[in-house]
């Protein structure tokens, strides 16, 4: 099947004042229409820095010195900052490990989706109001009118990955992108967020590159998986095969540390 994303060769800098930090060495890695991919590893590996350099929003010390990023043809390395918008936020869209300090503590979570949903699909406030509370339905949180009148900090964890996973939503993407967006939160809302990941990925079709430290959620979710380590793929395939039959010693290393305290 042809591929929705298709990276090739990625190189990601980070110059310092003294030296400089070769975070991402010649990444390369695809994902297909409607796929689940795990970019697994441990802490610092260069999972974040891959997925922040496909819509080129790193930090401003970093630099891309290398790599394509194919996503629908188009490489998303060499697009104009005008043609770049058009896919950031429209055909692909992120979630991160903390949403609540994504979402803007002085508006209503109401404001907030409103926002999205009139800057993706073009509508008027009440068109995007229903819209809203039909997206924060979507993502089964109970009580939309309540949640709508909430601000962040006034809901849970929980409960504000929720309503960043619907303002994601709001855009209709292709590819939606999740960096660790469990990680911050227990395991029995863990557990719900990665369901309702499981049942919108059905419903709307998108593509998921999931990224994680936790092999054990790779294994639950994961079609194929990327290992990174020091900033390189040292291994991807399927899922069943990397836990079969795993090649490079870190990934060996990483599954037999998660088999002796019974997680995988
Ligand atoms: N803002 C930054 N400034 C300098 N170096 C950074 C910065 N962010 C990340 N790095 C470097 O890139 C490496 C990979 O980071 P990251 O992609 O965030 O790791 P991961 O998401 O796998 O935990 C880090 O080990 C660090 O050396
Ligand atoms: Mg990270």
């Amino acid at each position: 099947m042809e591929n929705l994303l298709e990276v090739k060769n990625l190189n990601v800098d980070f110059q310092l004042e003294q030296h400089v930090i070769h975070a991402v060495r010649g990444v390369d890695l695809c994902v297909r229409p409607q796929e689940t991919v795990v970019v697994a590893g441990e802490s610092g590996s260069g999972k974040t820095v891959t997925a922040l350099a496909l819509t080129r929003i790193l930090p401003p010390n970093a630099r891309i010195t290398a790599g394509e990023a194919f996503f629908d043809g188009k490489d998303l390395l060499a697009l104009n900052e005008r043609e770049l918008e058009q896919v950031r936020g429209s055909k692909i869209a992120y979630c991160f490990q903390e949403p609540t300090s994504y979402l803007n503590p002085v508006y209503s979570i109401g404001e907030q989706i409103c926002e999205a949903v009139i800057f993706h699909q073009h509508c008027s406030r009440k068109e995007a109001e229903k819209e809203a509370a039909r997206l924060l339905e979507d993502v089964r949180i109970p009580d939309p009118r309540r949640v709508l009148a909430s601000y962040p900090h006034q809901l849970s964890g929980g409960m504000n990955q929720r309503v960043f996973i619907a303002m994601s939503l709001a855009c209709k993407p292709r590819l939606l992108i999740c960096d660790e967006p469990t990680t911050a939160l227990d395991v029995t809302i863990e557990a719900q967020i990665l369901q309702l990941l499981k049942e919108l990925k059905a419903r709307h079709g998108f593509a998921l590159l999931f990224i994680t430290h936790n092999l054990a959620i790779a294994k639950k979710i994961a079609q194929r998986i990327y290992v990174m380590y020091q900033g390189k793929v040292v291994e991807g395939d399927e899922t069943s095969r990397i836990f079969a039959a795993p090649r490079h010693a870190h990934t060996k290393e990483l599954i037999s540390a998660y088999e002796k305290i019974g997680k995988l």
